[in-house]
């Protein structure tokens, strides 16, 4: 303690007084021990872990909303990327194109078909022809190489299955495909398994022996 100043540490005007917030400090760094270490000993306790997993949670938390609420609400089923970027969505659904227009066996055979380059050509000699993916179909087309478009719908080899029959039922392409026509790459939407068949089957009055499907 000083003389001369007759007051007391705790007190303004004496030289050890320190205003509260300095005083606060003093007391979380107490002299003689270096405030890293002080801050190391937090960086490792308890308390600050806790936090941090709480931060983390939170986040993973908003994270997993964001995603959740994006699938639920903007995500559009998209298929296979194909060697054209053709789109039913524009072909069938703005332009109205019939699907049988392209799958045209689908009418009188098992198979509903890939149209083949020259289908395309039908229009595309005259359509956004400079467009360059159509520039690659005029190519297909003036090379005579077919166009290798990735398989989508599939069944087992073992399974006998055929369009026109369904066809002339008048069951609906949807039925088994999906909303083609809002879809720009095609994705199978229908899992085509045996139980899938047999239910419509039942209920049109078609059979289900087993030879129907397995020959
Ligand atoms: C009753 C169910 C069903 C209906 C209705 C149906 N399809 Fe299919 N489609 C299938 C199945 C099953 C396959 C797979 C065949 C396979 O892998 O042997 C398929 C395959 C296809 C394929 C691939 C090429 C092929 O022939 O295998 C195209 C294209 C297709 N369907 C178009 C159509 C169109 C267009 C219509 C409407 C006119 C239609 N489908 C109606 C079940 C159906
Ligand atoms: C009956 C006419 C017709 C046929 C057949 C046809 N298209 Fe098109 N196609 C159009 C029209 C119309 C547009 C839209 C052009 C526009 O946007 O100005 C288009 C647009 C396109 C586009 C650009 C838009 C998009 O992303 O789809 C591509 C790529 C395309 N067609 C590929 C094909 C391929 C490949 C075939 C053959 C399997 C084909 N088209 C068959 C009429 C046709
Ligand atoms: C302008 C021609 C065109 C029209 C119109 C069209 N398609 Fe296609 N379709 C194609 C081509 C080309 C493919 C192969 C590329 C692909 O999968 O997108 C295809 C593929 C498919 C496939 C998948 C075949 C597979 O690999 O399993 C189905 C299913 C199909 N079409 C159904 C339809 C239905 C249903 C409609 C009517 C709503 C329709 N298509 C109209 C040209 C056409
Ligand atoms: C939405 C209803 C429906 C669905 C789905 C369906 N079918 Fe059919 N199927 C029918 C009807 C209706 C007939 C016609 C029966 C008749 O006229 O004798 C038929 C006929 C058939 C036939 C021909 C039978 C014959 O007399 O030669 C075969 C094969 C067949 N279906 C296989 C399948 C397979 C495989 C699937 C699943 C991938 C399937 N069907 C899905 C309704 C359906
Ligand atoms: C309308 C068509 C249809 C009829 C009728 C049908 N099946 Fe199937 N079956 C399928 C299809 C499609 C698959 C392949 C898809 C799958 O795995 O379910 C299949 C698959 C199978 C499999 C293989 C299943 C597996 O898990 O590998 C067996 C076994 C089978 N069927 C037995 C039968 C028997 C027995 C009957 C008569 C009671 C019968 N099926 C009638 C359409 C049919």
């Amino acid at each position: 303690m000083s003389a001369g100043s007759g007051r007391r540490p705790g007190e303004p005007g004496h030289p050890e007084y320190r205003p509260a917030h300095e005083r606060e400090r003093v007391r979380i760094h107490p002299p003689g021990e270096p405030s890293s270490k002080r801050a190391e000993s937090y960086r490792d306790s308890p308390v600050r872990f806790g936090w941090r997993l709480t931060g983390f949670l939170a986040v993973l938390l908003t994270v997993g909303l964001m995603i959740g609420v994006y699938h639920a609400s903007f995500r559009t089923r998209i298929g296979p990327a194909q060697p054209i970027p053709f789109s039913h969505r524009i072909h069938a659904g703005v332009k109205s194109i019939s699907c049988l227009f392209c799958h045209n066996q689908a009418a009188e055979s098992a198979r509903a078909g890939i149209p083949p380059v020259e289908t395309c050509m039908l229009c595309h000699s005259r359509i956004i022809v400079t467009y360059p993916p159509i520039e690659r179909v005029r190519r297909h087309y003036a090379e005579r190489a077919p166009i290798i478009w990735k398989k989508v719908t599939k069944l087992p080899e073992y399974v006998y299955f055929n369009h026109s029959v369904h066809l002339h039922r008048g069951i609906d392409c949807g039925k088994c495909h999906g909303d083609v026509a809002a879809m720009d790459r095609i994705e199978q939407v229908q899992d085509l398994v045996m139980g899938f068949c047999i239910t419509c089957h039942r209920e049109t009055g078609a059979t289900h022996d087993c030879f129907t499907c397995h020959r």
